[in-house]
């Protein structure tokens, strides 16, 4: 994982106070295109759209300036389809060492000079999608050959010294008796990794979701295991608040208070607004989204990434970063 300087830290914590208080979003999701090279058994986001109307730019960096999230993540669909995905990713670090960029691939088209110049124009942290340790990614993806090719490249990047390359994988029954293996994968190319949870909202489709004592059996295990391997200074970046509450999740199929609206929200292609990947509802504005979604909002079918890292308790969201500076302030007083 990228350091981030305490500098750096102070102005995350200063941002995400302002945010709360105003009740804005710490993190959108831009998905910039929903056209995807690949077709993955668990997403809805499958195959290329014609098409499709696409907002340039200019629209996403003015949502930004709107709203002044902490955390801006390029997603889709696949990111890379899109031609000017670089001057997304540019505008947003126009603004200074904020919004912190995260850009979401399946790497099916990525090659480490497009790595070094997405690094080069501002992303943070890459998050590359793996659902499997071995070639049944490539079947799950419907993508021939993308392990071998995620097995070429992604050491490549690690090897650039960024250290801002990491997996992604969503925990699904399919993937339940790998995930420590998923994980070793990862490191075993100098990547991190961060686990996600399937939703079925999204897919309408329980086919990957867990659902006996068994699976979670299982679930509590391999959760136990990354988190000893996390203690022993694994890059695992889940925090333990996180795996705890994904615990929750699939037992219960539940997690209550979405703040969709106050803490996270997505952006579509087009630039309108949307509370997430799964409830399609679009909003031209954020007051829209607030007023006619948010402040009704009862659903709690999901517990992907933007949702759980960013509804954490203010001490468990504050003490990652709120540590460096601290140290930082202790150092210069002398004390
Ligand atoms: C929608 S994709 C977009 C970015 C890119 N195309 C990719 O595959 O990484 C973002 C992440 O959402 C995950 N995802 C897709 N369907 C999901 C579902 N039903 N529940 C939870 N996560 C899901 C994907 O596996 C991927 O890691
Ligand atoms: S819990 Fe919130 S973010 Fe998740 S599916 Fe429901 S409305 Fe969307």
């Amino acid at each position: 994982m990228k350091n981030i300087s305490p500098k750096l830290a102070r102005g995350i914590m200063v941002n995400a106070i302002k945010n709360i208080a105003r009740k804005k979003p710490l993190a959108i999701s831009f998905e910039i295109t929903h056209s995807c090279n690949a077709n993955c058994s668990h997403c809805d986001k499958n195959g290329i759209i014609k098409d499709e109307k696409l907002a340039p730019p200019e629209r996403f960096d003015e949502i930004y300036q709107e709203l002044r999230p902490v955390f801006a993540q390029v997603s889709g669909g696949e990111p890379l389809l899109r031609d000017d995905y670089l001057d997304v990713v540019k505008l947003f670090r126009s603004h200074g060492t904020l919004p912190l960029v995260s850009f979401v691939s399946n790497a099916a088209l990525m090659t480490p000079d497009k790595y070094l110049e997405l690094t080069k124009a501002g992303v943070d942290q890459f998050s590359f999608s793996l659902d499997m340790p071995d070639e049944r990614h490539d079947k799950n993806r419907a993508i021939p050959g993308l392990f071998d090719h995620l097995s070429d490249i992604v050491p490549k990047m690690a090897a650039m010294g960024y250290h801002n390359v990491a997996m992604i994988s969503v925990i699904r029954k399919q993937s339940l008796p790998y995930l420590v293996d998923i994980a070793k994968k990862a490191m075993e190319w100098n990547a991190s990794i961060t686990f996600s949870s399937y939703t079925q909202l999204r897919t309408n489709s329980d086919e990957h979701s867990l659902k006996t004592e068994e699976d979670f059996k299982l679930l509590r295990e391999q959760i136990g295991k990354l988190i000893e391997m996390r203690r022993k200074g694994a890059c695992i970046i889940n925090s333990e608040p996180v795996f705890k509450n994904m615990i929750t999740f699939f037992e219960t199929n539940s997690i209550p208070n979405c703040r969709t609206g106050y803490r996270h929200h997505v952006v579509n292609p087009d630039g309108s607004f949307v509370p997430c990947a799964m409830h399609k509802v679009n909003f031209d504005t954020h007051q829209e989204l607030v007023e006619n979604f948010t402040k009704k909002n009862t659903c709690t079918a999901c517990y992907v990434p933007l949702r759980a890292n960013t509804e954490l308790s203010v001490k468990d969201l504050l003490s990652g970063f709120g540590v460096p500076y601290l140290r930082e302030r202790f150092q210069r007083n002398g004390n």
